[in-house]
């Protein structure tokens, strides 16, 4: 494909401008048969034919590395085309391209200048076929009402600037030039992922807040584009902000995501819309900025604000939904509502850890939440896409980014323990879930590359264990950049930042070089590669017994935090009596400290699967349902509609709003226990061939339903109380074949859809 971009404006990158705006007029001679149009653009682009919008696709041509490759569309544009003569219209805004990315607002991150490509095939009824290409022949604009156009500080819309400019017959006044012909070097490759589209969308409650301001309230947190319609005056200027929360008085703010940071300022999130009114009734819908907020503070507006004028409409990669559970507690059924908007607020496009600070591909988030994604919904593709990135992010030397796409401007700290090591814990998640190898025969190479570097990592010593003597300590990885756990009850970002630069923590690091090392061995029998699995067992068993040797003397893990208790246990770091005895401390740990949870980012998804299958479902069950702060229901107690990135982003300390994203799917990670545990439905075999239910029953539950569909069919486990009988009533597939192991431990092989029950004791 040819791309096209403005003629010779020189852009300076301490600025910002408008979108651009392209068009192309061509002429249609007689009936078609098909029309199809290939499209794409370095920056973000929303296409029109004769001033229809062809597709209801978003932010298009989607993120990923733009310096290597570039994704396009392909639409089939038939319908849109009349005979004679007719437009292309493209508006190309910033968008991840050149707009503000990352936490700390990287922009002309990939490149100055906005460019696109597109070609149109037309097929006439004679069979005869004619292509319109990038070229000389299109024009651009940047008179057009878009003035600002950033995907998370600022949109303005002059809407007096309106007007019909890729009609055939429509008219503008702004000033048009002609094209240049340009070129892009990196690679080409059609999209394959599931489109960002509109979804949800919810009508707000107007509200009075003490200071006197008006704001909506959606009562949904969500990622996504507020609409509105309005009557006023032409050049009549409104504002919209949108925000996660109240402060303690009951006012808007972005404190808890900002600070106090203004415009134009590193840590700025902003999320404005500016609207400059034309003469009457108008309807606007925000087009590239995308908020992460439930809460709409509306400036100078020219009317009574009424509810029917407005919607937030939630924005979210479309993907197959295939999984639900619901039980007798309402909370968790709440909960689990709150992780799934979580996970749509953070699946567009990329998988993100929030959608309104950072917006950033965080390895680690996606590391420990995948396994909850994938009972929810359908992840291949998406998943797919942005392993593309991060298996071409590797730097020669084998270190990983933690942040893909990569954010340039963070690009120099790379391989976090628990976030780079996504490379060597997604394939094999994905295979267990669609039983296609393709995803580890994609990733194998970056994954064992990323071991490597590892390896001569722990090879070198930090400056403060210089005195550190034994052969094991040549397996201890101490060295490098590592966030550690991470946000433990207590802990803060910035703490936990400076401690990470200064301390890594290396029981974190060692364990995951362990469990990548053990990752990258499984992946390698898959691939029959037996010479690879020998050789990456080995150095498993190597680091293990070097783990042992320095984190647990003589078996026994002496630590307050619940953390350094969970994560060996889950890895198969322990021997088979050291799980067993660590977990029964830790089990007892968690009963001092009043089921709350202890664990930070790192292990929270571990814990309740770690507590049920060394026997302590009850404390497992306790700590899901502890209502206190730290815990996830205290969450919902507060009226939480996601999930928050610390426990504590919401209390009811009057001086303080705590600096956190109130929308961040890393804690909710734990939610696959209840498809796993408490409904039981678990792959005995890649692809759920072969599953097995096995429910667990405890805290107040008196019932529990789970659905999970499978690429080979349906599963579903419900189970219920009836005195002290249990009753499971399963649904099965007839090509899956399941084992249900009952609560009494009665196992039944090869079992069939139908109710199954047993006494409890
Ligand atoms: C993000 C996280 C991320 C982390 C790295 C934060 O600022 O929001 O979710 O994984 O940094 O520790």
């Amino acid at each position: 494909m040819k791309f096209i971009k403005q003629g010779c404006t020189e852009i300076n990158i301490k600025k910002r401008y408008p979108a651009t705006y392209f068009r192309r007029r061509f002429y249609v001679k007689t009936t078609i048969v098909r029309a199809s149009l290939k499209m794409t653009a370095l920056g973000i682009y929303e296409p029109y034919i004769n001033g229809t919008m062809i597709t209801d696709m978003l932010l298009l041509p989607g993120f990923t590395n733009y310096d290597r490759r570039l994704q396009y569309q392909e639409f089939n544009v038939t319908k849109f085309i009349r005979t004679g003569e007719n437009i292309i219209g493209v508006i190309v805004g910033d968008g991840w391209y050149r707009g503000n990315i990352g936490a700390f607002n990287s922009t002309y991150s990939f490149g100055k200048e906005l460019k696109l490509a597109a070609s149109l095939c037309i097929t006439y009824t004679d069979g005869t076929t004619e292509i319109v290409d990038a070229d000389e022949c299109w024009e651009w604009s940047s008179e057009g009402p878009l003035r600002e156009n950033d995907l998370k500080t600022l949109e303005r819309y002059e809407a007096v600037r309106d007007c019909e400019w890729c009609k055939p017959d429509g008219q503008s006044a702004w000033s048009w030039t002609a094209c240049a012909v340009s070129r892009y070097t990196g690679r080409l490759v059609p999209s394959t992922a599931e489109p960002v589209m509109e979804h949800e969308a919810f009508k707000p409650e107007v509200i009075r807040t003490p200071d006197g301001s008006t704001v909506l309230d959606f009562k949904q947190n969500l990622a996504g584009h507020v609409w509105f319609r309005v009557t006023g005056k032409a050049g009549h200027f409104v504002a919209l902000t949108m925000g996660e929360t109240l402060d303690t008085e009951g006012n808007f703010t972005l404190q808890n995501l900002q600070g106090k940071q203004k415009p134009g300022s590193a840590l700025y999130v902003g999320q404005r819309l500016e609207y400059i009114l034309k003469d009457g009734s108008q309807e606007y819908k925000s087009k590239f900025l995308i908020s992460g907020y439930r809460y709409v503070k509306l400036e100078n507006w020219p009317e009574t604000v009424h509810p029917d004028n407005f919607r937030s409409i939630a924005i979210y990669s479309t993907l197959t939904v295939t999984g639900r559970f619901r039980c007798s507690n309402e909370k968790i059924n709440r909960l689990v509502e709150n992780v799934q908007w979580s996970q749509r607020s953070n699946f567009v496009d990329i998988p993100t850890d929030c959608p309104q600070r950072e917006r950033a591909g965080w390895a680690g988030d996606i590391n420990v939440y995948l396994e909850t994604a994938n009972y929810f919904t359908n992840t291949k593709k998406f998943i797919e896409k942005w392993m593309v990135d991060f298996v071409q992010a590797q730097k020669k030397d084998g270190s990983l980014p933690y942040i893909i796409p990569e954010v340039p401007a963070l690009g120099n700290s790379h391989s976090s323990a628990g976030w780079s090591d996504a490379i060597t814990t997604v394939g094999l998640m994905q295979y267990l879930f669609y039983d296609d190898k393709k995803i580890i025969a994609d990733t194998y190479e970056a994954a064992k590359a990323y071991v490597e570097f590892n390896r001569k990592r722990a090879g070198k010593r930090h400056i403060f264990h210089i005195l550190k003597r034994g052969k094991h300590y040549s397996y201890i990885l101490d060295t490098g950049f590592h966030y550690g756990e991470w946000l433990e009850p207590g802990s803060s970002n910035i703490r936990g930042s400076l401690k990470a630069m200064i301390f890594p923590d290396s029981e974190v690091a060692t364990a995951w070089f362990y469990y990548s090392a053990k990752n990258v061995a499984q992946m390698a029998a898959l691939l029959n590669k037996p010479e690879d699995a020998k050789t990456y067992a080995q150095l498993a068993e190597k680091i293990k017994s070097a783990y042992q040797m320095e984190f647990v003397p003589k078996g026994k893990i002496s630590s307050k935090r619940q953390c350094k208790y969970v994560r060996p246990i889950y890895m198969e770091l322990l021997n088979k009596e050291e799980a067993i005895n660590n977990a029964e401390q830790l089990n007892r740990m968690c009963i001092q400290n009043n089921y709350r949870i202890g664990t930070g980012f790192l292990t929270t998804y571990q814990i309740l699967n770690v507590l049920t299958d060394y026997g302590y479902v009850d404390t497992a069950y306790y700590m899901l349902e502890n209502e206190q702060c730290p815990g996830w229901l205290y969450e919902v107690n507060c009226k939480a509609t996601t999930i928050w990135e610390g426990w504590d982003a919401i209390t009811k300390n009057p001086d303080k709003i705590a600096s956190l994203s109130q929308n961040h799917y890393s804690p909710g990670a734990a939610i696959s226990w209840l498809f796993s545990r408490c409904a039981g439905i678990r792959p005995k075999t890649p692809g759920f061939q072969k599953v097995i239910i096995r429910p667990h029953v405890g805290g107040s539950l008196t019932w529990a339903e789970a659905e999970y569909h499978s690429i080979h069919g349906k599963i579903r486990s419900c189970w219920k109380l009836d005195n002290s009988r249990f009753i499971l009533d399963v649904e099965i597939s007839d090509n899956i074949d399941a084992t249900i192991i009952l609560p009494d431990q009665s196992v039944y092989e090869h079992a069939k859809t139908g109710k199954y029950s047993c006494c409890l004791k």
